[in-house]
């Protein structure tokens, strides 16, 4: 069930109802859907064992890979890492002081006794302050004291999806996800403006270490702490194993088309080598979509062309509705300019190059 978290009367407010609603729903140990910037979560109260266990049972998401915790933004969301994590390093301190709110998550040291089915057992815990309006509006609600209800410190929410598909960033996409679960209630909050998931910081590790990019760069990481990052790889070439992190696990973010990533030059051969006819048999229907930044051309009819954007944070912010949307063409294929070897993008090329890795 969508909600609206807004009222557009006279100018845009919040919908009291509805964030009053997800809050209600979050302290009875219900899940919600949750717009972030980055993209939807599929929410629940993140002390509240039995209601984390849904999450990883709706998702079919295994039980030992954690979840990101939020929490609210009135305090620079100091007290909600009080609340879940031991020491924080000062570099730490110093990416949430320039980043939060915003998509960033921080993997911190765990506190004994919080968060540890959220955290899928780990003795860390990830934690991310939301930037989005809505997000904040519920998770500082939660924090207000109310008569004869526990205090909801944070809100685990990994995104609303099922396991290994393309993260939802609109409420329509969360309720095609779950629409076996008509009750869930799903807050809309607009569509997500960052469209691909945090930048997560390992903090454990003694230097900041790069575990999955997005629209904070590692550069931009790097010049707030003051502190070189490290990859996985170096940390695992230095002996020490890189944590479980689903969003890092090869294949992830897969529409039921195949994905494949090839330059420009490739793209328009492989146009050119098929001409009109792509497969006779099929019928009317588009067979192959391409999204390249560089214009193409094709005279097959069964081809769909889409234009990727040549900015890395306008691509990012459509990237997954975009493969949402060529996949309900029932395409076979969607054919993807790879992008640019820079910085800037690498979020949406890391994206799509698990997009692209087959599952098995
Ligand atoms: O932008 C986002 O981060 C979105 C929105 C909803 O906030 N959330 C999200 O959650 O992408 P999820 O569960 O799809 O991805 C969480 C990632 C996973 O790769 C997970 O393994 C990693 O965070 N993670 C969470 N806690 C961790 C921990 N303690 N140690 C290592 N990795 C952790
Ligand atoms: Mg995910």
């Amino acid at each position: 069930m969508i909600v609206s978290a807004y009222v557009f009367a006279d100018g845009v407010e919040f919908a009291p109802e509805a964030i009053g609603a997800a809050a209600q729903a979050l302290r009875a140990g219900k899940l919600i859907g949750l717009p972030t910037e980055t993209v939807y979560g599929l929410g629940a109260d993140a002390d509240n064992a039995t209601a984390v266990a849904a999450i990883f049972e709706a998702k079919g998401r295994p039980s030992d890979h954690p979840l990101i915790v939020h929490v609210a933004a009135f305090d620079g969301g100091m007290s909600g890492v009080a609340h879940y994590a031991g020491r924080v390093p000062s570099f730490a301190q110093q990416l949430m002081s320039a980043f939060w709110p915003g998509p960033l998550t921080l993997i911190l040291p765990r506190r004994d006794g919080v968060g540890a089915i959220a955290a899928g057992g780990q003795n860390t815990i990830g934690l991310r302050c939301p930037a989005h309006p809505v997000a904040q509006a519920v998770l500082t609600a939660l924090r207000q004291p109310t008569e004869g209800e526990p205090v909801v410190w944070g809100v685990a929410a990994p995104s609303a999806n099922r396991f290994g598909r393309v993260s939802p960033t609109t409420a329509q996409h969360v309720a095609s996800e779950f629409a076996d679960t008509p009750d869930l209630l799903i807050l809309d909050g607009g569509p997500c403006e960052v469209g691909i998931e945090s930048t997560i910081i390992d903090c454990t590790r003694g230097a900041p270490v790069l575990l999955r990019p997005g629209a904070i760069t590692s550069e931009q990481v790097a010049a707030a702490c003051g502190r070189a990052l490290i990859s996985p790889e170096e940390l695992e070439a230095q002996g020490q194993s890189a944590p479980r992190a689903s969003g890092t696990l090869e294949s992830h973010y897969a529409p039921n088309a195949t994905v494949r990533l090839m330059d420009a030059k490739a793209l328009q051969q492989a146009l050119d080598l098929l001409g009109t006819d792509v497969d006779k048999s099929a019928g009317p229907g588009k067979t192959i979509a391409i999204y390249s930044r560089v214009p193409l051309k094709t005279s097959a009819r069964q081809i769909e062309l889409r234009r990727m954007p040549t900015d890395a944070a306008v691509a990012a912010h459509e990237l997954f509705s975009v493969l949402r949307e060529l996949d309900a063409l029932r395409v076979k294929l969607i054919w993807v300019e790879t992008p640019p070897d820079t910085v800037a993008w690498d979020g949406v090329r890391d994206r799509l190059t698990r997009a692209a890795t087959p599952t098995r």
